[in-house]
């Protein structure tokens, strides 16, 4: 089976087997199927957020389940459920259009709600973690159901438990957040201060609706549509330094931005380091640099994953020559 409809970098691997899953009992039903036992899996949501280097010797797990419903709500709070196939940023508009207050910074990230937990996605001063309740997920091995709560799920910067201690070991059915009746603006985002100016939206005059306009108009003026052009959003992660080092940075390159994260630490865009280097709009084979986006790489037509792999590989080496930073990847790799 090929993958490429299934990764957003449009990357031609293969599969040896393929299912799509709809609902929880089919999920618990495959892994009582003895003959899939040892076969290696490799579960999917919207393929946004990976890269595929070569063909997957394996079952591939598509993920399906859909539904979107309300399962508690108090004075402040609306509980939302979601199946780990519903599409992110459906789930995102279901949210504004009901009043529900808490990812409209999050609109129109690719994906499923499955897997934004898994990297913890954020954006424009929001990350998932802020309104996660739980989340239900099937373990690989029994089949069994289990809940991970916030403090199970390990939260950081595009990081949890599923990319660590438990990576490879469960699957996540479902998703529930745990949303605000009463909105409270994340608009701190420079971008997203002057969008807002821009569509003549005063600081009074804030709605959910606005901001997720807002976020919708900046992503689409700077990150590349999967759909016309291959990619994964960002390719690595806003590397994380010491003030020390930052400083020393400073005084070679005065324009460097950064932004403390913490006492000691620095946390610096790594689009602006890629940038830099002279990497912006370049292209090597059938691989590039977003001409608008430094920090995304992409697929400019039949590009391999060995192909994105050799282009990522030169950047981190032009990087960290110029810098002495590491990049390390945001995306993964299969
Ligand atoms: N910059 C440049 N040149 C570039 C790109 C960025 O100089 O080509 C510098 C500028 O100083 C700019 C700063 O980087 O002000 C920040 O850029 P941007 O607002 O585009 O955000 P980012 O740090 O590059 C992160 C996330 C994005 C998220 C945006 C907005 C990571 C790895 N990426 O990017 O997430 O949408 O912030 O919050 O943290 C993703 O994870 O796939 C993703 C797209």
């Amino acid at each position: 089976v090929s993958l490429k409809p299934y990764n957003t970098f449009g990357i031609d691997a293969k599969a040896r087997y393929w299912v799509e899953i709809q609902t929880e009992e089919q999920l618990k039903t495959l892994f009582q199927l003895t003959e899939f036992l040892t076969v290696p899996k490799l579960v999917l949501g919207g393929g946004s957020n990976l890269v595929f280097t070569r063909d997957f010797d394996g079952l591939a797990i598509k993920m399906a389940i859909q539904g979107i419903e309300v399962v508690r709500e108090d004075e402040s709070h609306v509980y939302i459920k979601a199946g780990a196939g519903v599409n992110w940023h459906q789930l995102v508009m279901h949210c504004v259009e009901n009043g529900y207050a808490g990812i409209e910074n999050l609109s129109l990230i690719p994906g499923t709600t499955g897997a934004a937990p898994m990297q913890n996605i954020g954006a424009y001063g929001v990350e998932i973690e802020q309104v996660f309740d739980q989340l239900e997920a099937v373990a690989i091995q029994t089949g069994e159901t289990r809940v991970f709560t916030h403090a199970e799920c390990r939260f950081s910067y595009r990081e949890s438990v599923f990319k660590h201690e438990a990576k490879g070991q469960y699957i996540i059915s479902s998703v529930t957040l745990r949303l605000n009746k009463q909105a409270v603006f994340h608009v701190e985002y420079g971008a997203i201060r002057e969008t807002l100016a821009e569509m003549g939206i005063s600081e009074g005059q804030l709605s959910i609706k606005a901001v997720s306009e807002a976020v919708i108009r900046i992503r689409q003026s700077k990150l590349p549509n999967p759909a016309e052009i291959g990619n994964a959003g960002s390719f690595f992660k806003n590397p994380e330094i010491s003030k020390g080092q930052f400083e020393d940075l400073k005084t070679v390159h005065p324009m460097m931005p950064g932004y403390p994260t913490g006492d000691l630490t620095v946390k610096v865009p790594a689009g602006w380091l890629i940038e830099q280097c002279g990497w912006k709009g370049k292209q090597m084979g059938n691989a590039g640099v977003h001409s608008k986006q430094a920090l995304v790489l992409v697929n400019l037509g039949g590009a391999t994953g060995a192909e994105i792999l050799h282009l990522a590989q030169n950047v981190q080496q032009s990087v960290e020559e110029k810098f002495g930073i590491r990049l390390n990847p945001e995306v993964n790799m299969v």
